[in-house]
């Protein structure tokens, strides 16, 4: 929901924007491109550097304004870290859009090209800016009427990193390289990529009163478009099926309850076994009966950020036709007190033929994810599961908004998501699992009950959704802390982050792609 912002790539010798941000490395030792420009000015850029004690150290940064014989008006230099890795890269593509954001004006250019680097490294560089920058471009503001269509609102205020403030008038980046063909060819992958991360942001941050079940059926629907096989379970389905775990959550709510089912062909073989992903799709959650305090519940319009994720990765996947199969499933359901929502001490029947007694209806998610999980097993036999779900307030008791919870029956999956959890910066941190803790959650009225008492909600939360596996390599990520309110970085201005696309979309890239495909 941000102004469309177009990225191109052009060669060096291209003409310059009249904003323009240059790359300076520690010491102000400038890459080729920069050491033409202050030549062509005389050594002006050299001696305003020298004169603003700028010494290109990481986030340091001066203007340079109408520099003598130069085109464009306006020079950002900006300072960056030695060796950085692609994620450095990819977060200082984040800080040049800022800047440029900052700066009334509607096309700009960033040169990307720094002395250490290679032609190679030089394309890597490009590439991650533009990633970098397409990430942070993102901002909601779909309900903000008096900023729609403003280009120029000076008076308008805004937050001090150019959101908000109807001043982003930015429509064009263009980011100068030696070698641009190939920078726009890698940027495709890369992009599509970004456009699953904003198209989760966007799920998340639409109110619930706009995006209920159905309708975030419906957008699930439209993406059909992109090559995805999509399918809609309604209720009358879904009570075929069995998914009395599901269903008993939905019952208080107006709105009816579904599951969306989006299928991706790309492995080479059709009969290559699929990978799962099922998202905790809860549009709001109120607590139902054992209703939450008001404080703080608008927030949970966010608890659908699981299936958000699930949906963006799809995306990411088709839209950069990865050669891998993939089926990602939602259950979509609102949390609702009513005359006809399911009461503490329900006991209802899961699809896989266990029951459950509902002693908190609160403690919705894993009632959701245990019908899907069922039907992903059933229907797709796939090679492994990935479940997310904005499931326990206590896993940001455990580990904050840096880290995901990450449970598993499978050591070296884990580790997979370990490791791209390193090289995207959307981490993971591994807690245990075990049969002392499975057995909190027994329950003398059923075969178990959906809450563990006071101690290791997360895990025991975790507990719960394993007994809906069935050997299969499994990994669950509880998200309650990453994909919602979350912190603002470099290249996500906050709230609704996208938590897990890339992350994900790295995981299969990395392990579950054919090698040939290429190295990124
Ligand atoms: N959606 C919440 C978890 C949550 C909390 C998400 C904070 C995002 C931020 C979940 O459905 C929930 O209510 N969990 C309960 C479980 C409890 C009743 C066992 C919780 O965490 O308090
Ligand atoms: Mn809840
Ligand atoms: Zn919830």
């Amino acid at each position: 929901m941000s102004q469309p912002l177009e990225i191109r790539f052009a060669s060096l010798a291209a003409q310059l924007s009249p904003t323009t941000v240059v790359l300076a490395a520690s010491g102000p030792l400038f890459g080729s491109k920069a050491a033409d420009l202050d030549e062509q000015s005389g050594g002006f850029l050299m001696r305003a550097a020298a004169a603003a004690d700028f010494s290109g150290k990481a986030r340091q940064s001066i203007e340079i304004l109408v520099a003598p014989k130069l085109a464009c008006a306006r020079i950002l230099l900006l300072g960056t870290t030695p060796k950085m890795t692609d994620l450095d890269k990819v977060h200082l593509g984040g800080r040049v859009l800022a800047a440029i954001r900052q700066r009334k004006c509607d096309a700009a250019s960033v040169v990307a090209d720094l002395p250490e680097l290679s032609e190679a490294g030089a394309v890597g560089l490009a590439v991650a800016l533009a990633e970098g920058a397409a990430l942070r471009n993102y901002e909601f503001n779909r309900y903000r009427t008096t900023l729609r269509g403003d280009a120029t609102g000076g008076e308008k205020s805004g937050d001090e990193n150019g959101n908000g403030d109807g001043r982003s008038a930015l429509k064009t980046l263009i980011v100068h390289t030696a070698r641009p063909e190939q920078a726009a060819e890698l940027y495709c992958q890369r992009s599509a990529v970004a456009e699953g991360v904003l198209l989760a942001r966007d799920l998340v941050n639409e109110p619930a009163n706009i995006l209920g079940p159905v309708e975030f059926a419906d957008r699930v629907a439209a993406l059909t478009k992109v090559g995805l096989d999509v399918e809609i379970l309604d209720v009358p389905a879904l009570e075929k099926l069995g998914m009395g775990a599901l269903l008993g959550v939905a019952m208080g709510s107006a709105r009816p309850a579904r599951v969306a089912i989006m299928q991706w062909h790309g492995a080479k073989s059709k009969r290559s076994k699929p990978l799962c992903f099922v998202g905790k799709g809860v549009v709001f959650d109120t607590g139902g009966i054992s209703m939450k305090p008001a404080a703080g519940m608008e927030d949970m319009k966010g608890d659908m950020g699981g299936a958000a994720c699930v949906t963006g990765l799809m995306l990411a996947l088709a839209g950069r036709k990865a050669q891998v199969n993939a089926v990602g499933l939602i259950g979509l359901v609102e949390n609702m007190p009513s005359a006809t929502a399911q009461r503490p001490g329900d006991i209802v029947t899961s699809m896989s033929g266990q029951t459950i007694e509902v002693l908190n209806t609160d403690a919705e998610g894993r009632l959701v994810l245990a019908d899907v999980l069922t039907y992903a097993q059933e229907h797709f036999k796939p090679r492994l599961i990935i479940d997310l779900a904005t499931l326990t307030g206590a896993i940001l008791v455990a580990l904050g908004k840096e880290h995901a919870g990450l449970f598993s029956n499978d050591d070296k999956l884990a580790a997979e998501l370990s490791a791209a959890g390193e090289a995207t910066g959307e981490k993971v941190w591994r807690l245990p699992l075990g049969k002392a803790y499975d057995k909190m959650i027994d329950s003398k009225n059923a075969d178990m009950k959906n809450i563990g008492g006071r101690f290791a909600g997360s895990i025991t939360a975790a507990q719960f959704i394993q007994r809906f596996i069935k050997d299969t390599p499994w990994v669950h990520l509880d998200v309650a802390g990453t994909a919602m309110d979350s912190n603002r970085t470099d290249i996500s201005q906050g709230w609704a982050s996208g938590w897990g696309v890339r992350l994900l979309d790295r995981f299969v890239a990395d392990g579950y792609e054919k090698p040939e495909k290429g190295e990124k």
